[in-house]
């Protein structure tokens, strides 16, 4: 195995100056520790990650905490984190981010021990008492956030609910129903606040009867979508709470010979690849979701540097338009 006494042999250096090197410590010229770090990389030198953890005291390892990985939300938000944690040499540990607090506090507390420089969750499940979980890690929270735990980096999830709700108002739609989240997570409580208050400004009914609770899921918006088409058969328009709900209800309305969008106007929010290809395409309400991981990458990385608290982040979102969404009546 080659050492660093190897090294310091074929560059005619002391011990002392290709460790500094090889640790990226000062007290070496950048000529003499490029030269360094080319001979030991020819020599085939590898580095003791946990002897240079400890000096550096950083293990240069970030984790990321995201549910549901078979959503395709999650990979393209994990891509986003990936391509700031590669900026930046960092190794990105990837993990699940169980819904409930009890799973949550032994992954975090494991997290520490680990001694990850820092921490990226999705959070469904914090809960006031949780901010100690993260002892002295830094920590940013992404698109699932929890007030005054630690920053938050997502979109307005109330405003996304309202501009969806509004685009079907636009189009003359006044029987409005909801394809809800699933009822434990606060994204899913902001975009139907959205729904409600865009109806109630229009001077609609926002009634418990025109909403169903999905679970973010294509199972979900179809068994939501049921419930929907069976207790209010007058529906012209439904706002799905994410895009996989509405590809869910989508196909429903396939099974029941419902023509979208002439005879039902649909629209989702996310953005996902997927919603393109849908038959007819989705319109939906677009998150900038390779964005929101790489700024919260970004917030995380700033809040290691600076040891210090950083600000929340939010991103617009964008409409998305696709061919599910009509005029009432059946004009374009
Ligand atoms: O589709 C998954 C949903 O969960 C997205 O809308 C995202 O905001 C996350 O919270």
């Amino acid at each position: 195995m080659v050492t660093v006494y190897d090294v310091a042999q074929a560059c005619g250096l002391s011990i002392a100056s290709v460790s500094r090197a090889l640790n990226g410590q000062v007290g070496v010229s950048q000529a003499t520790a490029e030269r360094i770090l080319r001979t030991a990389d020819e020599l085939g030198y590898q580095r003791n990650e946990v002897a240079r953890s400890l000096v550096a005291k950083s293990t240069q390892t970030i984790a990321l905490l995201v549910p549901d990985i078979t959503n395709p939300f999650f990979p393209e938000l994990v891509k986003g984190v990936q391509s700031v944690a590669d900026e930046n040499d960092l190794l990105l540990l990837l993990l699940d981010a169980p819904t409930d607090a009890e799973t949550l506090r032994p992954r975090l507390a494991a997290l520490r021990r680990k001694q990850v420089d820092g921490i990226l969750l999705v959070a469904s499940a914090l809960d006031d008492d949780m901010a100690h979980l993260f002892g002295d890690t830094p920590a940013v929270l992404l698109d699932r956030g929890h007030s005054g735990v630690h920053a938050t980096v997502g979109v307005d999830q109330e405003a996304a609910g309202y501009d969806a709700t509004r685009h079907l108002l636009a189009a003359g739609h006044i029987r409005i129903g909801h394809i809800a989240g699933p009822a434990e997570l606060s994204v899913a409580h902001a975009r139907r606040a959205g729904w409600r208050r865009a109806l109630e400004e229009a001077g609609l009914p926002a009634g418990e009867e025109l909403v169903a609770s999905g679970d973010f899921e294509e199972e979900g918006g179809h068994r939501a979508g049921q419930e929907l088409l069976d207790r209010v058969p007058d529906l012209t328009a439904v706002f799905a709470a994410n895009d996989l709900s509405a590809i869910g209800f989508l196909a429903l309305c396939a099974e029941r010979s419902i023509r979208v969008p002439d005879e039902m106007s649909v629209i989702g929010i996310d953005g996902i690849e997927l919603a393109r290809y849908t038959t007819p395409a989705l319109t939906t309400i677009a998150q900038p979701i390779r964005e929101l991981g790489a700024a919260a990458c970004r917030s995380l990385l700033a809040q290691i540097d600076a040891d210090s608290s950083v600000p929340d982040v939010t991103l617009p979102t964008v409409l998305m338009p696709g061919a599910s969404v009509r005029a009432r009546g059946g004009s374009r």
